[in-house]
């Protein structure tokens, strides 16, 4: 049986408040990854609805619920048939609004992550979630999932690690520079794939830096997009190839921690 996995990231470009070209937009990706024969597709951070806020109005106007929203039957619908598909969502849920991952496997909605760590103007639109990111079985392997500015935090990959994730899919709405390399980094540390689905373009003076990637188990680059192009990019992976956590034959990068010593971790500041 072929274990291979074809992974797919979709770097976008997205329009802050303009839904209903988000979601054609989100069409044309969809059409690409299938052509593409995608099996796991992630796409950016808020793909819904941008990203460069201006009120609480527009952000309201943008968000919606998971998985009845319409961005989300979207997804949903491409699922089907075996697929597994990550997207950033401008998420709307009571009188809260989060900046989520929707997860969508096999025509269902299978889970959401609700972003923890909110960066810069994000904490004057979004409630922060209070929940552990998840790992999303799917035909036999592990996703981890985690949404752009966590990768500054080494518990959220570790966390993922730990629950058994062998692929980590990061939706990313950057603009900062190191990312990339930090992506190789939790990879290296946590013996595990990594998928980062950035989007490009300039919105309210806020640039975003392509480059979306994808790296293998040991930190290597697999697939690196440029700064500026619109488009699928795709590798095919073998996730199991993350169960091996040893980096030498004496260094297990999970079973050798000391957490007997690491009481500073879990105390607040
Ligand atoms: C970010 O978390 N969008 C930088």
């Amino acid at each position: 049986m072929n274990m291979m996995v074809r992974v797919g990231i979709a770097q976008m470009h997205p329009q802050v408040g303009d839904v209903n070209k988000n979601l054609k937009h989100l069409g044309e990706m969809l059409k690409e990854a299938t052509a593409l024969r995608v099996d796991v597709l992630v796409l950016p951070e808020l793909a819904n609805s941008g990203y460069a806020f201006e009120s609480e109005e527009e952000v309201t106007r943008c968000a919606e619920e998971i998985p009845d929203g319409p961005y989300s039957i979207k997804l949903s619908e491409w699922s089907n048939s075996e697929r597994l598909i990550v997207a950033g969502i401008c998420e709307k849920s009571g009188d809260h609004i989060y900046n989520s991952a929707g997860i969508f496997a096999n025509g269902e909605h299978v889970g959401s992550y609700r972003k923890i760590h909110l960066f810069n103007r994000e904490k004057e639109w979004f409630s922060a979630g209070m929940d552990e990111p998840p790992v999303i079985s799917h035909l036999g392997h592990q996703y981890g999932i985690m949404v752009c500015w966590d990768w500054a935090f080494p518990e959220v990959a570790r966390i993922l690690a730990l629950k058994g994730a062998q692929v980590i899919l990061h939706p990313a709405n950057l603009v900062l520079a190191y990312c990339q390399d930090a992506m190789r980094t939790r990879s290296i540390e946590n013996g595990v794939f990594t998928a980062t689905a950035n989007r490009v373009g300039m919105e309210r003076n806020l640039a975003f830096s392509g480059k979306s990637q994808i790296t293998d188990n040991r930190a290597k680059v697999l697939l690196s997009l440029s700064e500026e192009d619109v488009g699928v990019g795709i590798i095919e992976i073998d996730p199991l190839a993350a169960d091996e956590k040893n980096l030498t034959k004496r260094n297990h990068v999970l079973e050798d921690r000391k957490p007997e010593l690491y009481q500073r971790l879990i105390e607040g500041s």
